[in-house]
């Protein structure tokens, strides 16, 4: 657990955790999130970027999209990749990919991701966590599925995301993600979080005890997780 002064700093170290994986692996696979968390890792990565971190081998696979989005909308997470983090490096990654949340089939395309997750296997997972606790969108729930999967996103998830849409009527109610298994499959797992509405999910997550109602908890079962934290979102750790 690595807690920062401010999400700036978090961002730069988790960055330079994402170039070593580049570096030091011969055709590196990051996978990737979305949403405000990641953004000043994704500014701190360009910096890195910029001084000639070469990313021509580097595949990149993101968690999660949208039902209903195609890639040019604004609020898809395709287009947030593109504005936030693909169009201002100077060496595009050799794949990127993002689940089609506008597939004809959406049981086909998990089908396609699953496949790809397996010939591609994930040396650094970036994960940021929801409020309730979710990673990728696997929600509080009774149970967790295992393999990419369209969920119907829990109310507190299109509250808490109304933010990026003009009103909370337009928030998506369901979106394809990762499964829990392909994110425990990562060699590597970091998870951020910034502000004091992610104290509870944290604590929960790091101290509380394994349960799918509590999604984060089960990164207790990986070996290699670096959580990486402001004071306000570790403020209720133990
Ligand atoms: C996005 C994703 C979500 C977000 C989480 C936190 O790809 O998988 O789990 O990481 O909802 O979102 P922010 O950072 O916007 O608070």
């Amino acid at each position: 657990i690595r807690v920062f002064e401010s999400p700036k700093d978090a961002g730069i170290y988790v960055a330079t955790l994402m170039e070593q994986v580049i570096l030091h692996v011969e055709r590196p696979v990051l996978g990737l999130a979305t949403g405000s968390t990641v953004i000043p890792c994704y500014q701190a990565f360009r910096s890195l970027a910029d001084c000639g971190l070469d990313l021509s081998r580097t595949v990149t696979i993101n968690l999660d999209e949208y039902v209903g989005l195609s890639a040019d909308h604004a609020q898809s997470y395709h287009y947030f990749m593109r504005e936030n983090l693909f169009q201002h490096l100077p060496t595009k990654p050799e794949e990127s990919h993002v689940p089609n949340g506008v597939a004809a089939n959406l049981e086909e395309e998990c089908k396609r991701y699953d496949a790809l997750i397996q010939s591609h296997p994930i040396d650094l997972q970036l994960l940021g966590i929801g409020v309730n606790g979710h990673i990728g969108f696997n929600e509080p729930s009774h149970s967790l599925l295992s393999r990419t999967h369209v969920v119907s996103l829990s109310e507190e998830t299109i509250q808490s995301n109304a933010r990026f849409f003009d009103t909370v009527k337009n928030v998506p109610h369901q979106a394809v993600t990762m499964g829990v298994q392909a994110i425990l499959q990562a060699k590597q797992i970091v998870l951020v979080a910034f502000g004091k509405n992610k104290a509870k999910a944290v604590a929960e997550s790091v101290s509380g005890s394994v349960q799918t109602n509590v999604p984060a908890s089960m990164l207790q079962l990986h070996r290699d997780v670096t959580w990486v934290l402001d004071k306000e979102s570790a403020s209720l750790l133990p």
